[in-house]
């Protein structure tokens, strides 16, 4: 097959993890038939400097004239004082919503190997640790009115939290259908004991938690949520949850992995297009030193190939070479934690390694 990917390196670490990801692609390619075809996008801090804008109208259409989309990081302080209309941020939202990328699924697996790096090691985490976070991703306060405004003397802010049913009930769906061909428990987060925009998403779950009466369902609030993530994230099959609500516990529960850099991500749309990306941020203190971890990214393109081109045996391929290298005892530093018996890799080794497991 031929398949053509939108490439956005980005900012800090980014271009580094997406070149041992384009790596481990076109060893894929090798071994199956493939071939990946790249066209290379300037977004984030990258695009503003050579443009002035986070990304380009031209640059927008090329992510949609493709079989998908693969992204590193955007972001870092140099634009953190820029018109807040144009942080580079902006470009990865614009791209969400013009490719109408409304599922965001975060897998969060534990791999047993790197259990001595969780800081939740000894609170009685078991090995094999897997849960999907469904986290809805062009809706909510992220995408409602932001203003800011002059009243009464003094400044004041306001960002519009908002739900219609149909955005409520296609992430429901993606949830029910995800969970089917996993664990079969879903748990819905919202705060329904104070928001209108959470008793609504209550009201659709409901409606489809009967459609889907094989599937365990479950509400849970966000705040006991966050304390039974800690307390026993074995409990949890799919979580599925509005945007912000997402952003922040998918963060907390990557902790649970050992490493953020370990965690992969696929952004989904009602067709086979896509954009994958690891959960983690363009990491700008350790950008350039080859020392990041690039196996969150390296798992995003494996995503890519399960979920857009539908390559499973070869998706499978990847995870498997990614659990060889790690039972081997290859770290990045971020994963190393204290163990005198692994050895530590660069960045481009580890994409090295992984394409040596690839034959
Ligand atoms: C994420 C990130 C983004 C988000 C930022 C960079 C806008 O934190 O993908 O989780 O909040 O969605
Ligand atoms: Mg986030």
């Amino acid at each position: 097959m031929n398949k053509k990917i939108t490439v956005l390196k980005g900012d800090g670490i980014g271009p580094e993890i997406v070149d041992e990801a384009l790596k481990v692609l076109d060893k894929i390619g090798e071994k199956y038939g493939h071939s990946f075809e790249k066209d290379y996008v300037d977004i984030g801090g990258a695009s503003i400097d050579k443009f002035g804008v986070p990304i380009t109208d031209e640059g927008l259409e090329r992510c949609k004239n493709c079989d998908s989309v693969l992204l590193g990081a955007v972001g870092g302080p140099k634009w953190d004082t820029i018109d807040p209309l144009k942080r580079p941020e902006k470009a990865l939202l614009k791209v969400r919503a013009e490719l109408g990328l409304f599922a965001n699924l975060r897998p969060t697996k534990m791999f047993p190997q790197l259990k001595s790096a969780s800081p939740l090691k000894d609170t009685g985490i078991k090995d094999g640790l897997d849960l999907m976070i469904v986290r809805e991703l062009t809706g909510g306060i992220y995408f409602g009115e932001h203003k800011t405004f002059e009243q009464d003397g003094e400044t004041v802010a306001t960002d519009l939290m908002l739900y219609s049913e149909h955005e409520i009930e296609r992430i429901g769906r993606v949830a029910f259908e995800t969970a089917r061909k996993r664990g079969s428990k879903v748990h819905s987060v919202d705060k329904a004991n104070v928001l209108d925009s959470s008793k609504l998403w209550r009201k659709v779950m409901h409606k489809l938690a009967e459609e889907y009466s094989d599937v365990e369902y479950s509400d849970i609030l966000v705040d006991n949520t966050a304390m039974q993530l800690v307390r026993n994230p074995g409990q949890f099959d799919v979580i599925v949850t509005e945007n912000m609500f997402g952003d922040i516990l998918s963060d907390e529960a990557s902790m649970l992995t050992g490493s953020i850099g370990m965690m992969p991500s696929a952004s989904l749309s009602s067709t086979t297009l896509g954009m994958y990306e690891p959960i983690h941020g363009s990491a700008p203190d350790i950008a350039g030193q080859n020392i990041a971890n690039p196996l969150g990214t390296i798992l995003s393109a494996a995503m890519m190939l399960r979920y857009s081109f539908d390559m499973i045996e070869e998706a499978n391929d990847i995870e498997k070479a990614v659990n060889t290298v790690l039972d081997k005892g290859y770290r990045t530093v971020d994963i190393a934690g204290k163990d005198e018996n692994v050895t530590k890799v660069s960045c481009s080794e580890m994409g090295d390694l992984v394409c040596r497991e690839i034959q």
